[in-house]
């Protein structure tokens, strides 16, 4: 059996008739963290929509594979079953849903068919993990990110993942205007999953996180395109060179080393 986990195949996809994705290939083992990085406006947050099921972002050509099924043809709640998340790059707030109710919905959509856990299951984990992320308990209660900081926000989404136990995480920016204690906090969440049974997508501009969380191999998406690929050493090239010799080298040739 192979052990390729996420095939993404010739990804195209429009966002009010203009093209964004012009053929994103990609292959994620089991257990693989691999890191997306690009400039702004390279299509980052659209494969991230579009992995998820926005519906907002047409495609138009290509496929998904995860689990044995093409998940394009799946709708979002389908996909989220199936173990695919997706942590924002800019999480929205509910005003009027507590923190609380909004995860236990999440929960019980996910959850398996007449395996629903009991109110108390979900307290005890819920309470379990917002200690392992260090956050005050009086979080839930409020409103869902409403005034919530750029922090909390994050580390809402990293709370939500860690009670979902996804198998397919796409981060999008997760680690963006965190400070140093945030960051190491969120990056323990995450690796508190890393492992055999989670493949991720680490969308990112900074290297910062990725000195904690480790990525397998590194992808650069230029104008629609993951042109370049490479090893956690290209992230140091990144930060010192910047993208515009990638564009000048590569062009738009797709490189996989
Ligand atoms: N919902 C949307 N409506 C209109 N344009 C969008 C939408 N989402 C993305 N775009 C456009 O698609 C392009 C890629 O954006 P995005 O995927 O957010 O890039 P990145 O995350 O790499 O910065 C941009 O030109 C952006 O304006
Ligand atoms: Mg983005």
């Amino acid at each position: 059996m192979s052990t390729v986990d996420i095939e993404i195949k010739n990804l195209h996809a429009e966002v009010e008739g203009k093209a964004i994705l012009k053929g994103v290939n990609l292959k994620i083992n089991k257990g693989e963290v691999h890191a997306l990085m690009g400039p702004n406006g390279s299509g980052k947050s659209t494969l991230s929509n579009v992995i998820m099921g926005n519906p907002s972002y047409e495609v138009t050509q290509g496929e998904i594979w995860f689990k044995g099924q093409n998940i394009l043809e799946l709708d979002p709640t389908e996909r989220a079953r199936l173990g695919v998340f997706l942590a924002f790059q800019y999480p929205v707030a509910i005003p009027g849903v507590s923190a609380a109710k909004f995860l236990k919905s999440a929960v019980e959509a996910v959850a398996p068919e007449g395996n629903k856990p009991s109110a108390g299951a979900f307290l005890k984990e819920l309470r379990e993990n917002i200690a392992y992320l260090e956050m005050d308990d009086s979080f839930i209660n409020r409103f869902l990110n409403d005034g919530f900081s750029g922090g909390e926000k994050k580390r809402m989404e990293i709370l939500q993942m860690l009670m979902l136990k996804p198998t397919f995480a796409v981060m999008d920016e997760t680690d963006s205007g965190l400070d140093i204690d945030a960051l190491r906090i969120v990056s323990k969440g995450v690796n508190k999953l890393v492992g055999p049974n989670l493949a991720v997508l680490l969308i990112t501009h900074y290297e910062r996180i990725l000195q904690y969380i480790k990525p397998d191999h590194l992808h650069v998406l230029i104008d629609g395109r993951n042109v370049l690929s490479g090893g956690p050493e290209l992230v140091k090239k990144l930060e010192e060179k910047g993208y515009d010799w990638i564009r000048e080298e590569f062009g738009h040739e797709v490189l996989v080393s």
